[in-house]
């Protein structure tokens, strides 16, 4: 199989083709990825012999159709993901993610080529804290923020494609992944870093909001099971029942570095804030055998502490730029 993965040097895109490279020896893979600041070439470096990595932008629509010409499947991580920077500047999130999820339909619907969308529980926009619902594939589209409206807008255009043009197309919409190889802006390295900087972790609000949290081995092994036995134009959810509220995660990444579990400030909130998501992945369970190995999420984020800790020149050219972002937010 000769398998074009676009983002593939972002947090989930560079650990799905580490596990690509890993457990599948047989599929040729290809990176496209534009290297933007959440990109890394570094993220690839184990398996760079391994791998054909080309820098471009997935709305190059000339570099995409040549690239689509090549593969038998196309998986799309590529997109700016971070809600935080979707409110300062929203721009970028409309470009790449609907006009770059466009650009790839084209090209796929053109080629006939095998298409994997990865998609967002944030989609479904959030739920209350006491409600025992779960989304599910049937809930309403309801996006709170830019970046979670781009994410819905591309799966839509996916929809449509599969509908009217007939491409052979699987979306997953997975909720909160955490592992290696995540940019410090996000939530759990952000407070694993400044731990570790002796700095306070920071809880926007309240930090009552709930997370589902999903080991990244595991959304990556469950788009392998997409991948392989997915129904065309089907939707599925991917989530491993991790809820927990930000509070408890900043307590236990204190706990776990030797610190009381109380030393971390309250810093102001994100506009718009979702309150809770929460992830009814029966469906995939069900339907694709699939079953999550990181069920621990104890030991789960113990790892990621100590990955962090042994990693410091993977994350440490970021960490001054992304902190200067946030100062200037108040956060
Ligand atoms: P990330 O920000 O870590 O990585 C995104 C990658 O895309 C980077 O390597 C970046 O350089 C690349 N990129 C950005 N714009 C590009 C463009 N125009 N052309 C080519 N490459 C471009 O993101 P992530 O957290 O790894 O998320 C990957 C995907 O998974 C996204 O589609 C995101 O919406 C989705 N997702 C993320 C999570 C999560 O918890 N992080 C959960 C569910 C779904
Ligand atoms: O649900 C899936 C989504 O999860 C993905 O689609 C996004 O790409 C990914 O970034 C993530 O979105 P969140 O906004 O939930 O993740 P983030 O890491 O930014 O924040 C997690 C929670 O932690 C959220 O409630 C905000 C809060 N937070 C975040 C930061 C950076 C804090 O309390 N303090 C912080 O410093």
């Amino acid at each position: 199989m000769r398998l074009l993965v676009t983002g593939g040097a972002g947090f989930i895109g560079s650990n799905f083709v580490h596990q690509t490279v890993r457990e599948r020896p047989d599929v040729e893979v290809t990176v496209l990825d534009a290297l933007t600041y959440a990109g890394d070439r570094a993220s690839l470096a184990p398996v760079a012999e391994k791998v054909t990595f080309v820098e471009g932008d997935v709305a190059d629509a000339e570099l995409v159709d040549r690239l689509v010409a090549d593969a038998d499947v196309v998986v799309h991580f590529a997109a700016e993901s971070h809600n935080d920077n979707s409110l300062s500047n929203p721009w970028p999130f409309v470009q790449t993610n609907v006009i770059g999820t466009y650009t790839l339909l084209e090209a796929v619907r053109r080629h006939g080529t095998r298409y994997h969308h990865i998609s967002t529980d944030e989609v479904y926009g959030d739920l209350e804290l006491d409600d025992p619902a779960k989304f599910t594939a049937e809930t309403p589209y309801n996006p709170s923020s830019p970046y979670s409206s781009t994410k819905a807008a591309s799966d839509l255009l996916v929809r449509a494609w599969v509908r009217s043009f007939g491409v052979q197309a699987t979306l997953s919409n997975c909720s909160n992944n955490y592992g290696p190889f995540q940019h410090v802006e996000k939530f759990i390295p952000r407070q694993i870093t400044n731990v570790i900087d002796g700095v306070r972790p920071k809880l926007y609000g309240t930090g009552e909001n709930v997370r589902d949290w999903i080991h990244v081995e595991d959304h990556n092994s469950a788009v392998w099971a997409i991948i392989e036995r997915g129904a065309i134009g089907e939707t599925y959810l991917i989530g491993a029942d991790g809820e927990e509220n930000n509070k408890a995660v900043v307590e236990l990444i204190l706990e776990l570095s030797g610190l009381p579990r109380d030393a971390y400030d309250h810093v102001s909130d994100r506009p718009g804030h979702d309150m809770r998501y929460a992830i009814d992945s029966s469906r995939l369970r069900t339907e694709l055998g699939w079953e999550p190995h990181f069920t621990a999420f104890r030991d789960g984020l113990a790892a990621t502490i100590e990955w962090y800790r042994a990693n410091e020149a993977w994350w440490r050219p970021q960490k001054d730029a992304t902190e200067a972002k946030y100062a200037q937010l108040g956060r």
